[in-house]
C-alpha cells in the first residue's frame, strides 16, 4: 500500500504551491489548496528512474528512446481501450505551450476559437495571446451539475469560427463528458469544419473506471479534424518536468503542429521527463489505482463535513480531477470579499472562482490531492471562518 498519509514537508523546496505563498497570498501561513500539483510522493518507479539517469553525470540533449511512445501506447491501452500508433505522436514541454502551437499551427489570425466556460484560466489567454477572437460557450449548470449547451454553441458558430478547445474531463467544474456528449459535440464541429482541441491532462484521473473516452478515439474522422493533449503531469506528479504528448492520425495537422513548435525554437522534451514518463506509464498503474480511492475518499470527507457543519456552502464530487468546486453562493457576499475572508481570516490558498471566468463568480476551487490531515486542518478553518457567516 502507498502512504499517502504521509505529510511530505514541500517549504524550500522550490514549490510553486508553498514557496510562494507571500507572492500569491500576502501570507506565509496560507494553507495553500491552489495549483494542481498534489502533496504526494510520485510513484517509486519514477523516482527511481529519476536517480538512476541522475546519478549518470551528463546531462547532455536527450534522444527520445522508442520505449517512450511504447509506453504511452501501452498506457492509453491498458486504461482507456484504444489504439495509439506511433505515427500519431508527437512531445511537447506542455499542453498550455501546446495549445499555442496549436492555435498557431491551425488557424488564422482573424479566426475564432470557442471556450467552455467557466475554465481553465490559460485556455483565455493561449487564444487572446495569439491574437485569435475568443468565444465562449458557456456551460449551463443544473442542480449544481455542469451540462454542455450545444444550441448556444451553433448559435455562436460563423464562417470564421475555426477552433473548439475542450477540457476533458473538465476542470474546473469535474464532469467527464460522457460519450454521447462528446459525439454531439463532435459532429456539430466536424458540420462547421471546426477542428477540435482535447485537452485531456486530467483523464486519467477519473473516478468511475472506464468513463473517460479519449476524443480521438470517437471515430476515424473525428480523430482527422482533431488535437488530443495528455500528459503524465497530474495524474503522478511530474508538473516540474514540463513533458506532455500530443495525439492525431492526422499527418498533416501533426505536422503543421511540430513546425508551429520548432519556429518558436521548440524542439526537445526534458530529459527526466522522458526518464519519469516512461517509467510512470510503464509501471505507475497500481499506485495510480490507490491513489484515486485515496483521493475519492478526500472529496467525500469534504463533502459530508460541508453538509454537516458549513451547510451554506456545497461541493459535489467531481466525476474526475483532485479539484473541487466549491460554492459559496448561498452566503450572499461579493466574490471579492468571499476571497478576502479566505484568504485573510480562514488562511486558506484557495483559487478563486472569478479566475476561471465570470461564470465562477461565488465559487471557490479547492485541491484536495494532500493528506487527509491537511484536508481536515483545512476544513476547521473553512468552518471557523465561513459557518458563523450563515
Ligand atoms: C486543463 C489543464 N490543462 C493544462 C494544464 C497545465 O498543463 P501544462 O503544465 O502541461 O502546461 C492544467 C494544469 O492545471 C490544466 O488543468
Amino acid at each position: 500500500m502507498y502512504q499517502f498519509d504521509d505529510v511530505i514537508d514541500r517549504n524550500g523546496t522550490r514549490s510553486l504551491k508553498w514557496d510562494d505563498r507571500r507572492r500569491f497570498f500576502e501570507d506565509r501561513d496560507v494553507l495553500p489548496l491552489w495549483v494542481a500539483d498534489m502533496d504526494f510522493a510520485s510513484p517509486p518507479c519514477v523516482t527511481e528512474a529519476l536517480v538512476k539517469r541522475a546519478q549518470h553525470p551528463i546531462y547532455g540533449y536527450p534522444s527520445k528512446p522508442a520505449e517512450l511512445n511504447q509506453a504511452l501506447i501501452g498506457w492509453m491501452k491498458r486504461r482507456f481501450d484504444v489504439e495509439v500508433k506511433e505515427g500519431w505522436l508527437a512531445t511537447v514541454p506542455g499542453i498550455v505551450p501546446g495549445l499555442h502551437f496549436a492555435i498557431d499551427a491551425l488557424t488564422e489570425p482573424d479566426e475564432k476559437v470557442i471556450v467552455q466556460t467557466p475554465v481553465y484560466q490559460p485556455f483565455y489567454q493561449a487564444v487572446r495571446n495569439r491574437g485569435r477572437q475568443l468565444i465562449e460557450n458557456p456551460l449551463i449548470e443544473v442542480d449544481g451539475d455542469y451540462q454542455m449547451d450545444f444550441d448556444d454553441l451553433r448559435r455562436k458558430i460563423d464562417e470564421k469560427t475555426r477552433m473548439l478547445i475542450l477540457c476533458s474531463p473538465h476542470n474546473p467544474v469535474g464532469r467527464v463528458w460522457r460519450k454521447n456528449e462528446l459525439m454531439t459535440l463532435a459532429e456539430i464541429c466536424l458540420e462547421h469544419d471546426i477542428i477540435v482541441v482535447s485537452d485531456e491532462i486530467h483523464s486519467d484521473l477519473v473516478y468511475e473506471k472506464g468513463s473517460h473516452t479519449p476524443f480521438y478515439s470517437l471515430s476515424p474522422e473525428i480523430a482527422d479534424k482533431s488535437l488530443t493533449f495528455v500528459a503524465p503531469s497530474k495524474t503522478f506528479n511530474l508538473a516540474g518536468l514540463f513533458s506532455s504528448f500530443v495525439i492525431s492520425p492526422n499527418a498533416r495537422m501533426l505536422r503543421q503542429f511540430q513546425v508551429a513548435m520548432s519556429r518558436t525554437g521548440v524542439e526537445f522534451i526534458n530529459m527526466f521527463g522522458i526518464e519519469a514518463m516512461t517509467a510512470a506509464y510503464q509501471g505507475g498503474d497500481e499506485w495510480l489505482d490507490q491513489l484515486l480511492v485515496y483521493l475519492r475518499g478526500n472529496a467525500d470527507y469534504i463533502r459530508q463535513f460541508l453538509q454537516e457543519h458549513v451547510p451554506q456552502v456545497t461541493m459535489r464530487v467531481p466525476q474526475a480531477t483532485y479539484l473541487g468546486w466549491m460554492d459559496f453562493r448561498q452566503l450572499g457576499l461579493p466574490p471579492a470579499e468571499i476571497k478576502r475572508l479566505m484568504i485573510h481570516e480562514a488562511l486558506l490558498g484557495l483559487n478563486d472562482g472569478t479566475g476561471f471566468g465570470e461564470a465562477g463568480a461565488g465559487f471557490q476551487r479547492i485541491n484536495f490531492a494532500c493528506p487527509r490531515s491537511t484536508l481536515e486542518e483545512a476544513m476547521h478553518r473553512l468552518e471557523r471562518t465561513f459557518q458563523p457567516l450563515g
